[in-house]
């Protein structure tokens, strides 16, 4: 939601800060502007649209410039419009922001008093304002102030007429991070821009000010006091965060899902059993809990579908799943000895941190199932469990839904062994099982030309169907979402037997209904509930493995035999339909029309 940059160092500025926006892209793309220290004056260049749109416009531009800040803007305030992308000036003060300023109609109307004039329609320009009125001759002391005045989120990087070659950056909410290497010092919305320069990094803590001034970094408390930064390291490499010869970076993602897997599902199996102790989940955790409730947001809420299907089955433990942006309006009634969990990839989602703070208020304790180091959500939670993935850029989540994925089986095997739904024996079988589902992804991913063909038949389609029973019904809506999210396609999960309790309706000759089969015991319901489709005309798929016999109608197979892992070679084949169905419409795979990646507004 926005991606901010800062940079002051020896090199040239430009490179640092579009390469810089180029890797933060994946958080907005409807406008995008740098400001750089050029001869002693601050200029501004913005353009609307997308990052390539700007780096047009800057040929030629700030040829000296060794300071700057820039944005790429998800517009939350204001249309996507050049006059609303940042850099925005006030005065003295020029800034970037990530984030949204509650107060801000307030604060506005107190700086038109003041004289100010306001160009856009940004929550944004009001902040400059305002530290524009607080800055007489010492920056740190007008974002202290600023900092007391201000309601909402935010991550500023401000360059202050008065001290060229600087740039200030303050967070409360939303995320800011900082390195420093030989040819200068950064700060980024994440880690990725970082990461071509060095693989340190600090985490300012909410009202720390950071100060960059030619290659150094200093860092203030909240009352001005000068701090030593402590640095983390990042086992992410910046190679990572490439395309690594792929056409896009969700083709990339989607196969280093194997690899993915493995690296989050095998370092935690010990003596042939999950084990969640290095991740400080003590064992016997799942047997001294009544209930548990998982919250997340888009994908990760559809993997808590999952895990609620995989946990109730496997350890008869019940599951609640939230949407998390609805759990702290609904005055939710919390079980006795309830736990939670908290699914992000980002670990930055401002509605999973709000629900996870509300839960953790109430006295419940939250595991964090997350993706991105040092994130809020994996800061904050009380159990933090890593996943594996590495950076994930493609805005439509693939291999950070298979890892989450991944940790709600070992989840279930953990718990049903330690609340003795399953004997050991059985939890080696299933942890065996679990580990060998790697290769079925792998041949997944080789029936890429049998998807592109079906892929093709779907060109002209508008809407379409997915519908499942159980775990099926959940990776149906996974699948939908990803066909909705890239291929613009509208396209609904239902439950294979609701389907004719009105929505059947809608289908026609038409509207493509496409069965998942992975479960052998709802087999015989749900090839009734696709032939109920087939005999009003529309075309059918089944997506099943090869057991099941289908001769209606096109089959694609699930490598494998289905059954309680089958999901994992599944979701291979739903990605890469809506994968190919939007490569075929020629649309931008990684950044789909409306969307960004971190929604760390609410
Ligand atoms: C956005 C993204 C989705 C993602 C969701 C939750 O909507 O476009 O892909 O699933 O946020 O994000 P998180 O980082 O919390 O997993």
């Amino acid at each position: 939601m926005c991606g901010i940059i800062g940079y002051s160092g020896n090199n040239s500025a430009l490179p640092v800060l579009t390469g810089g926006l180029a890797a933060l892209e994946y958080r907005g793309y409807d406008s995008a502007g740098i400001a750089c220290w050029e001869q002693e004056k601050i200029e501004v260049v913005r353009r609307k649209g997308k990052l390539s749109v700007l780096e047009k416009a800057l040929e030629g531009c700030f040829p000296e410039s060794r300071c700057g800040i820039g944005h790429t803007r998800w517009a939350t305030h204001g249309e996507p419009e050049e006059r609303n992308a940042h850099p925005h000036r006030q005065g003295r003060v020029t800034l970037v922001h990530n984030g949204i300023i509650e107060n801000y109609r307030e604060i506005r109307r107190q700086m038109e008093q003041k004289g100010y004039r306001f160009l856009s329609d940004t929550d944004t320009e009001a902040a400059a304002a305002l530290i524009d009125s607080l800055y007489e001759k010492d920056p740190l002391e007008a974002l202290r102030c600023a900092a007391e005045k201000l309601e909402g989120s935010y991550a500023f990087a401000v360059l202050f007429e008065g001290f060229p070659d600087c740039v200030f950056a303050m967070r409360k909410g939303s995320p800011l991070t900082a390195g420093v290497c030989e040819n200068g010092a950064l700060i980024a919305s994440d880690l990725t821009p970082l990461l071509a320069y060095t693989n340190r990094y600090y985490l300012p803590e909410d009202g720390e000010i950071l100060v960059l001034e030619k290659g150094s970094l200093r860092l203030y408390s909240q009352l001005l006091e000068p701090m030593e930064p402590v640095f983390r390291k990042a086992d992410w490499t910046p190679e990572q965060a490439q395309k690594g010869g792929y056409r896009f970076y969700m083709e990339k993602e989607i196969h280093e899902q194997p690899r993915a897997f493995r690296d989050t599902v095998q370092p935690r199996i010990r003596e042939g059993i999950p084990n969640l102790e290095e991740d400080g989940i003590p064992d016997g955790f799942f047997r001294k809990i009544s209930k548990l409730r998982i919250a997340a947001c888009g994908t990760a809420y559809y993997c808590g579908m999952m895990g609620k299907a995989l946990i109730e089955k496997l350890a008869r433990l019940p599951v609640e799943v939230e949407i998390a942006s609805e759990l702290r309006y609904r005055e939710p009634i919390f079980a006795e000895d309830e736990a939670a969990v908290v699914i992000s990839q980002s670990g930055e989602t401002a509605d999973t941190i709000a629900a996870m703070r509300m839960m953790r208020e109430r006295g419940i304790p939250v595991i964090a199932v997350v993706n991105t180091p040092g994130s809020s959500i994996a800061r904050e939670a009380d159990y933090t469990l890593l996943t594996h993935a590495g950076p994930e850029i493609a805005v439509a989540s693939t291999k950070a839904y298979t890892v989450q994925l991944a940790v709600m089986y070992l989840f279930a095997i953990r718990a049903a062994l330690e609340r003795g739904t399953i004997s050991r024996e059985q939890a080696e079988i299933d942890t065996a099982q679990l580990t060998d589902a790697e290769k079925a992804m792998e041949l997944a991913l080789n029936r890429k030309e049998e998807v592109r063909r079906f892929a093709r038949s779907l060109l002209r389609t508008e809407h379409l169907f997915y519908i499942g029973r159980g775990m099926d019904y959940a990776m149906a809506l996974e699948g939908a979402l990803k066909l909705k999210e890239i291929s613009y396609i509208h396209a609904e999960a239902y439950a294979a037997g609701e389907l004719k309790h009105g929505t059947l309706a809608l289908v026609t000759g038409d509207t493509p209904v496409i069965a998942l089969i992975t479960q052998p015991e709802l087999e015989a319901k749900t090839l009734s509930n696709l032939k109920e489709a087939a005999a009003r005309g529309c075309p059918v798929l089944l997506i099943a493995p090869g057991e099941v016999k289908w001769d209606e109608g096109t089959q694609l197979i699930i490598p494998g035999n289905g059954g309680l892992f089958g999901p994992l070679a599944l979701i291979v084949l739903l990605q890469l339909i809506a994968f190919c169905a939007a490569d075929e419409r020629g649309y931008d795979l990684d950044k789909p029309r409306n969307l960004a990646k971190s929604v760390t507004v609410e």
